[in-house]
C-alpha cells in the first residue's frame, strides 16, 4: 500500500482547476479503481465516464500524466509515484463534467462518411467470393472501440482546431475498412480530398502510438488511403487516361 497524490481536472464547460486528492494505491490496482476510490472516499460528485473496465468500450478515455490513456488498462504500478499524477479530460474535446468530455461530435463526422455499398453478388443464390487476404486486410480496421484516443492526440484537431476541415484518423481508419473492402464499389476518395482534407496529416503517426487496440493506423489505413488520392488526382497519366475516358 501506498499513499498517492492525485491531481484531478474538475469544472464545466465554463471553466475549472485541478484539485488535489490523496488516496491508498495497492497492488493490482489501475487509474479508473484510483479515481473511483476518490470519488467514494473525497468527492461523490467526481465524473468519470466508464462502462466495462476492461478496454473494450472506449469509455474511460482520459489524459494521466498528459498521456491519452483508457484509465481501466492503465496500472498504476506502470506510472511514478512518487509525483502527483495528472488526470484531466481529453482536450481535443469539449467538456462536460470534470473527465466527462463531449465526443459526439465524432458521431456526426462518421455519418458524413459513405456507406458500405456491394457490388452485385458473383452467384444467383445471392453469395459473394472473396479472398481470405483481401478480408485479412480490413480486419484488422474493425478492432477499433471508438475510445477516440487517436483523435485527442492528433495535432490537427488537437492544437489547431480543425474538427470543421478534418475528420481525423478514427474516421480514416473507418474509410480504410470500407474503401478496402473486397466487396464495396462506392467512392470516396474525392471526398478525402476535397472535403474531409486528407493532407492535413501530416504522419507524425501519434495515432497509432495511442491506440490502446494497436491497430496499425497511419501505415495501414492512413497512408494507402492518402497514395489512392495521390494516385486519382496527382498521377499525371492516370489523369490523362481519366480525360480521354471521359472525352
Ligand atoms: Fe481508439 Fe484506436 Fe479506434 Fe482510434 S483507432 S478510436 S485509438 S481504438
Ligand atoms: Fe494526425 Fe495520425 Fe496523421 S496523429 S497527423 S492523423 S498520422
Ligand atoms: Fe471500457 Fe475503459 S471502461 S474501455
Amino acid at each position: 500500500m501506498a499513499l498517492v497524490t492525485f491531481n484531478i481536472w474538475r469544472g464545466s464547460s465554463e471553466g475549472g482547476e485541478f484539485q488535489r486528492y490523496q488516496t491508498e494505491i495497492s497492488e493490482g490496482m489501475v487509474v479508473l479503481d484510483a479515481v473511483h476510490q476518490i470519488q467514494a472516499e473525497h468527492a461523490n460528485d467526481l465524473a468519470v465516464r466508464w462502462n466495462c473496465k476492461a478496454g473494450k468500450c472506449g469509455s474511460c478515455s482520459a489524459e494521466v500524466n498528459g498521456h491519452p490513456k483508457l484509465m481501466c488498462m492503465t496500472r498504476m504500478s506502470d506510472i511514478p509515484q512518487d509525483k502527483d499524477v495528472r488526470i484531466e479530460p481529453m482536450k481535443s474535446f469539449p467538456v462536460i463534467k470534470d473527465l466527462v468530455t463531449d465526443v459526439s461530435w465524432n458521431y456526426r463526422v462518421k455519418q458524413r462518411i459513405k456507406k458500405f455499398k456491394p457490388r452485385p453478388p458473383d452467384d444467383e443464390d445471392g453469395t459473394w467470393r472473396m479472398a481470405q487476404d483481401d478480408i485479412d486486410r480490413v480486419q484488422e480496421f474493425r478492432k477499433c472501440i471508438e475510445c477516440f484516443l487517436c483523435q485527442d492526440v492528433c495535432h490537427v484537431l488537437r492544437e489547431h482546431s480543425l474538427h470543421d476541415k478534418f475528420l481525423g484518423p478514427r474516421h480514416l481508419v473507418y474509410t480504410a475498412a470500407l474503401e478496402m473492402h473486397p466487396l464495396d464499389v462506392e467512392d470516396r476518395l474525392e471526398d478525402l480530398k476535397k472535403t474531409e482534407n486528407i493532407g492535413f496529416c501530416n504522419i507524425t503517426k501519434c495515432c497509432t502510438t495511442v491506440c490502446p487496440e494497436n491497430i496499425t493506423i497511419t501505415d495501414n489505413a492512413i497512408i494507402p488511403l492518402k497514395e489512392r488520392v495521390a494516385d486519382r488526382f496527382y498521377d499525371p497519366l492516370i489523369r490523362f487516361f481519366r480525360l480521354f475516358k471521359r472525352g
